[in-house]
């Protein structure tokens, strides 16, 4: 979703917010822009479409500044246009404005500020707060305050960095439910929305919490809380590193991913398992793990791929762990009052976060008393610090919108949580080491998969134009059908529903005919034999099948039209591998269609606003 870049410093800020924003790119956005401040002057160039459009027009300006923002918008008040693109500017031009997030109450504060004179020339929000600031300055508020005041009269969420010539040695920034990080330089500071844009610049880095407002001059930076009290920031250092933000020789950022998962599920599981005691080590989760065990009951929430690894964990939680699971919708949990006891435990699951209605549940249940468990990558999101303790899925940045290495992360995270519960329930030291042995096993299995791509490659030339897709699966396999169905209907714009296979009877059943792919998720396991009668009744009606099936099986060939064949493990990390091939086949059918397969339309890499 919309991204923020500023600098501060000695350097022209040009290259540097064009940069920025690049590296942003992959959050999602349809317009782009940036704001100067030269000595006499403000200057704003927008654009719709992609930064390198925005780049073109700013390279034929020769355009040099010290002090710069930038920004790209991801549409949700107003078409994206270069009118509605920030930065936004006060009628006379000397103050900017750039904003992530949504001013839930700009029609009511846009009929006021109309009333006193102001006109409007885009259908933002972010427009409304630009005047509401300049209305404050016209008070006789200096910048910080009258930042400080048009936010007090706000609802909604908001990361903005702010700009005025009047004030021309600071940005103003400010965040409530929108991430905003401050880059300390050698005489220069940065702001952005993600550190993945700071990153070449430094790796010192600063996060403002809700409410939190800063000044961010050349040589210094003054936080404050909502009181108005100046607050000491901690200094963090960022461990991300250049080189994984890029390509690295890859085609797409997705393949990227989907071929580093070996190692990123490596990185998941590095030091925390106990092969001896056939158990698990978490240990964020140490001070936790009796009130977990002793949960009456365990409530996941997520969204997308992250919901879908919850349905996993769900499965894997109430075999092995023995707790009641149920796995809600965060947007759904968030609003619909849920019943919260003190002896459950909620578990939030997030790549990015950052994702609104996570960050929102997660709030919701610890202010009714939850312990509330974070599943995260990203470090020092707003979920992993918003959480009572959590477990950081270590899968490295993921750039593609389309999640891939993250799920199998999330599933690897769940599977070790698991195990450490089941191992101070009842589950004996020989099972435990068993599921040791096999998760340490998963990056070798997921190297054969991978080796399958030019196969799978094939496969999808004969499907790249379907119009529809169908996906099977039962118990652990069932949230991978939704899982490839997901990633093919982002990618490829194919529409694909997932469906545990015994419901195809109940309804899907009636769509089967030729020009209907069947992917059914088929390893050999205890419904194997179901999944087969399935097959058989989609064959009678003409379907094509492609199977995701085990090594060893030789009986499934004869019976579907495209086979997968992968190495088995148990049950409960089955999904780590059939999630493979189905992410490698929505990958190859989007690129033989030509599409955008990092960037899809109107999707979002984190998706910061409900
Ligand atoms: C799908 C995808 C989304 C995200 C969802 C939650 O490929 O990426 O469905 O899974 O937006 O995002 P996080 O995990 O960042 O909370």
């Amino acid at each position: 979703m919309c991204g923020i870049v500023g600098y501060i410093g000695a350097k022209n800020c040009i290259p540097i917010l064009i940069g920025g924003l690049k590296r942003l790119e992959y959050r999602g956005y349809d317009s782009a822009g940036i704001g100067i401040l030269t000595d006499d002057s403000t200057k704003v160039i927008k654009s719709v479409g992609k930064v390198s459009v925005l780049q073109e027009k700013v390279d034929s300006l020769d355009l040099n500044a010290n002090i710069g923002i930038g920004h790209t918008r991801w549409a949700t008040h107003g078409v994206p246009n270069e009118i509605n693109a920030h930065p936004h500017m006060n009628a006379d031009g000397s103050l900017l404005l750039i904003h992530n997030g949504i001013i839930e109450n700009y029609e009511v504060l846009k009929e006021t500020l109309k009333h006193f004179g102001y006109e409007f020339r885009s259908e933002t929000d972010t427009e409304v707060l630009t005047m509401l600031i300049d209305s404050f300055l016209k008070k006789g508020h200096d910048l910080l305050n009258a930042v400080r005041a048009a936010l007090s009269e706000v609802e909604g969420t908001y990361g903005i960095a702010v700009i005025y010539k009047e004030e021309p040695d600071k940005i103003v920034v400010a965040k409530k439910g929108s991430p905003l990080v401050i880059g300390i330089g050698d005489n220069e500071n940065y702001i952005a929305s993600d550190v993945s844009a700071l990153v070449a610049h430094t790796q010192q880095v600063v996060y403002l919490e809700d409410g939190e407002v800063a000044e961010v001059y050349c040589d210094k930076f003054i936080a404050k809380d909502v009181s108005d009290k100046e607050i000491e920031k901690e200094v963090k250092e960022i461990t991300l590193k250049l080189d994984e933000i890029s390509k690295s020789g890859y085609a797409h950022f997705m393949l990227k991913e989907i071929m580093e998962q070996p190692e990123s599920i490596c990185n998941a599981m590095r030091g925390r398992l106990l092969l001896g005691e056939g158990t698990s080590k978490l240990g964020g989760l140490e001070d936790y793990i009796d009130r977990i065990v002793q949960s009456k009951r365990i409530i996941i929430s997520a969204c997308g791929t992250s919901w879908h690894a919850g349905l996993v964990g769900e499965y894997m939680l109430e075999q092995f762990a023995e707790i009641p699971t149920e796995v809600e919708y965060a947007s759904e949990f968030r609003y619909r009052n849920p019943l919260i006891y003190p002896d459950d435990t909620i578990i939030f699951i997030s790549q990015s976060g950052e994702t609104a209605d996570t960050l929102a549940a997660l709030k919701e249940s610890k202010r009714k008393g939850a312990l509330v468990i974070g599943i995260c990558n990203v470090v020092g999101s707003s979920i992993a610090r918003e959480s009572s303790t959590g477990i950081y899925i270590h899968a490295g940045p993921e750039i593609g919108v389309a999640s891939t290495k993250a799920f199998t992360a999330q599933l690897t995270v769940l599977s070790l949580l698991t195990l450490l519960i089941a191992r101070k329930k009842r589950m004996s030291l020989v099972d435990g080491q068993n599921i040791v042995k096999e998760i340490e096993s998963l990056p070798e299995k997921i190297e054969k998969i991978l080796s399958l791509d030019s196969k799978i490659e094939k496969i999808a030339d004969q499907f790249k134009d379907a119009k529809n897709f169908l996906y099977l699966g039962r118990g652990y396999n069932f949230p991978v059908a939704l899982e490839g169905a997901l990633k093919l209907k982002e990618i490829s714009y194919i529409h694909a529903e997932g469906y545990p296979a015994a419901e195809m009877k109940h309804g899907p059943i009636a769509l089967i005919d030729k020009d209907m792919p069947v992917v059914f998720l088929a390893p050999k396991d205890s419904t194997y034999d179901k999944i087969l009668s399935n097959i058989q009744e989609v064959k009678a009606r003409h379907g094509r099948i492609i199977a995701v099936a085990s090594e060893s099986d030789n009986r499934i060939d004869k019976l579907v039209d495209y086979t997968i064949k992968i190495p088995d493990t148990i049950r409960m990390l089955m999904p780590i591998l059939t999630v493979v091939p189905l992410q490698l086949l929505a990958y190859h059918i989007a690129v033989k269609k030509g599409l955008n397969v990092d960037q899809p339309r109107n999707l979002a890499k984190s998706v910061t606003v409900e």
